[in-house]
């Protein structure tokens, strides 16, 4: 059997990890040639592939990035959909597929299952957004990136008496938000599940300078104030149609210091989250991941996603992992809220 793997969408750490699980126990465990497609959905559109090797991966466990490559190909919108990507399988006598991707790449799966191709999914995104699953790895990582950028800021922000607004990623989810304003004692956390009030967050930020704390405010990418809108980096959207977020930050830190009186300044964490080695949680949950994706193709059990429950991994549909996007609820925002001021 030949079975290919690729990474699709934007990049975490721990892609690596899911490559090298599934190289090593698709050779080792089961006699497979395992081959890597460059690029996301480019590489079996075009027939871009790689051999893959237990020397290729073997050292790759702790590195960020893939060594696949990745982009934000849409087969249905460039370069030949279903069809192409059949042709180019049974060219290169590939037997299904493992995409290792977000609420995107794994749509294209769940498409390209129905209209014939073998497909098992693995769930990645810093974003954490995935409805089928308690946890996609990327995100523990990019958690802790915020939060030691959190930890940082208190102390020069305290130095100076300056209000510091901390953006970070999350696209329309605001979970790194949340966990990394909890972890690092954030003064107030904006998430775009809840519009928030300006008037209430420049109280919170001044309390916080009369108790003489220097304040800091976490604030979602997606986060938008009551009756506005997301702040666009730029109107233009990707393959997928989604449009690129950033900004609200620095839209923050002025209204801030405007109404304040008060120094304010953003930080924009970016992709910092994004790159470099994944935690511990996050190579373990990837290569969880990896293994159990070769059982799935193993039982020819195509059309299905690995999913974290608890602490089990178990395979779901993939039509329920693109359903829906897992967003912060009420009660978890609630909780994060006793400590806003
Ligand atoms: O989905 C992951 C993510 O990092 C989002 O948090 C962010 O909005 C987006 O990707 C950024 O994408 P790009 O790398 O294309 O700028």
């Amino acid at each position: 059997m030949r079975v290919g793997v690729l990474t699709g969408g934007g990049d975490c750490p721990g892609l690596n990890a899911v490559i090298r699980a599934v190289t090593l126990k698709g050779i080792g465990e089961r006699g497979w040639d395992v081959v890597g497609f460059r690029n996301g959905w480019h590489g079996p559109l075009t027939g871009s592939l790689r051999p893959l090797s237990p020397d290729d991966v073997e050292p790759i466990l702790t590195r960020g990035g893939t060594i696949l490559g990745s982009s934000r190909t849409n087969p249905y919108t460039e370069g030949g959909g279903t069809e192409r990507i059949l042709e180019v399988l049974a060219a290169e006598h590939v037997d299904a597929l493992i995409a290792i991707g977000g609420e995107d790449t794994l749509g294209v799966a769940e498409r390209l299952c129905r209209e014939g191709v073998n497909v098992v999914g693995v769930p990645k995104t810093i974003d954490n957004d995935l409805g089928a699953t308690d946890y996609t790895f990327g995100f523990d990582t990019a958690v802790h990136i915020a939060t030691e950028a959190i930890d940082r800021l208190h102390t020069t922000a305290e130095s100076h008496h300056r209000a510091l607004v901390v953006e970070v990623m999350g696209r329309h989810a605001g979970w790194i938000a949340l966990h990394s304003g909890m972890a690092g004692g954030a003064s107030v956390i904006l998430v775009p599940e809840r519009p928030f009030s300006i008037e209430q967050v420049s109280g919170w930020v001044q309390s916080r300078f009369e108790r003489e704390y220097a304040p800091i405010v976490v604030v979602s990418e997606g986060a938008q104030p009551d009756g506005g809108a997301e702040v666009l980096q730029t109107g233009e959207k990707d393959a997928f149609g989604h449009v690129r977020l950033g900004g609200v930050g620095q839209w923050l830190a002025d209204e801030l210091a405007r109404r304040t009186g008060k120094e304010s300044r953003a930080v924009v964490l970016g992709h910092t989250q994004r790159g470099g080695t994944p935690t511990a949680y996050d190579r373990v949950l990837a290569t969880r991941f990896g293994l159990h994706a070769v059982d799935a193709v193993a039982d020819g059990d195509f059309g299905t996603m690995t999913a974290l429950r608890g602490t089990d991994i178990v395979r779901v549909p993939l039509a329920e992992a693109t359903a829906e996007l897992k967003t912060v609820p009420a009660e978890r925002y609630a909780e994060a809220e006793v400590f806003f001021g």
